[in-house]
């Protein structure tokens, strides 16, 4: 899933046409509301669990394979409908303890549903991947609740340090067919499990910092 400013091209445009104001709606209104409740809870004195937000309309291609693939008509509604991750959020978090606090405060959305949530953290994909995945729809304010089904978003909270290895995992998925694909697959794996180590490490740290003679 690549990342980028809500700024849908023409493609993007031509595919989801009237619905493309849904998909960046269901955004806006999610990171408006998460935005102010954690500007609340900073100011009442606690952190904030999110050092980044990343956000993505999926594109028409990339969404017209998906469709293809799963048998589905290649159109907006069933693109709506029937995928669930059209429209995406990635909250980034600097230690591994921040996610569920991320998740809590997600969680909290007044009006919100979740529909689906998985655990890649606890229980990694055999490749190493972990996240913490979410679906949810949120009530449309600026359409007054009118005339369409739920509009989902898929919210992917991850440590800065699982994103750093998701990124690059990513991008080398695309580089088919190069010699050593098994020792490179191996390598992967071990990287994220040294990555979820540190991310462990660098928690406790944090907490001896925070609570002296707490951690240990
Ligand atoms: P999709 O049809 O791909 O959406 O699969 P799914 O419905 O089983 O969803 P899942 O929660 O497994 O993954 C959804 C998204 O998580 C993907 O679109 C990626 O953004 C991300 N993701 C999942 N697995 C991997 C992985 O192995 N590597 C990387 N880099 N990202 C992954
Ligand atoms: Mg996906």
């Amino acid at each position: 899933m690549e990342f980028e400013l809500l700024t849908a091209a023409s493609a993007e445009r031509d595919f989801y046409g009237d619905s493309l104001i849904l998909l960046e709606g269901i955004i806006e209104e999610f990171l408006s509301c998460l935005g102010m409740m954690r500007r609340c809870q900073v100011s009442r004195g606690r952190r904030d669990p999110i050092a980044s937000v990343q956000t993505r309309i999926k594109r028409a291609d990339s969404m017209k394979k998906k469709l293809a693939r799963q048998g589905l008509p290649v159109t907006a509604d069933s693109a709506l409908g029937q995928v669930w991750d059209a429209a995406g959020v990635r909250l980034i978090c600097p230690f591994v303890r921040d996610i569920g606090e991320a998740v809590a405060l997600v969680r909290a959305i007044p009006g919100v549903r979740i529909l689906r949530e998985k655990d890649y953290i606890r229980n990694p994909k055999p490749n190493g991947y972990r996240s913490y995945h979410m679906i949810l729809t949120l009530p449309l304010r600026f359409l007054g609740g009118e005339g369409h089904g739920p509009v989902w978003l898929e919210v992917q909270l991850r440590t800065i340090a699982m994103d750093c290895w998701a990124s690059i995992e990513h991008q080398l998925k695309y580089k088919r067919n190069i010699p050593n694909q098994e020792l490179i697959v191996r390598e992967l794996k071990r990287c994220a499990d040294e990555i979820a180590s540190t991310d462990l490490s660098l928690q406790t740290i944090r907490e001896l910092i925070e609570a002296p003679g707490r951690a240990v």
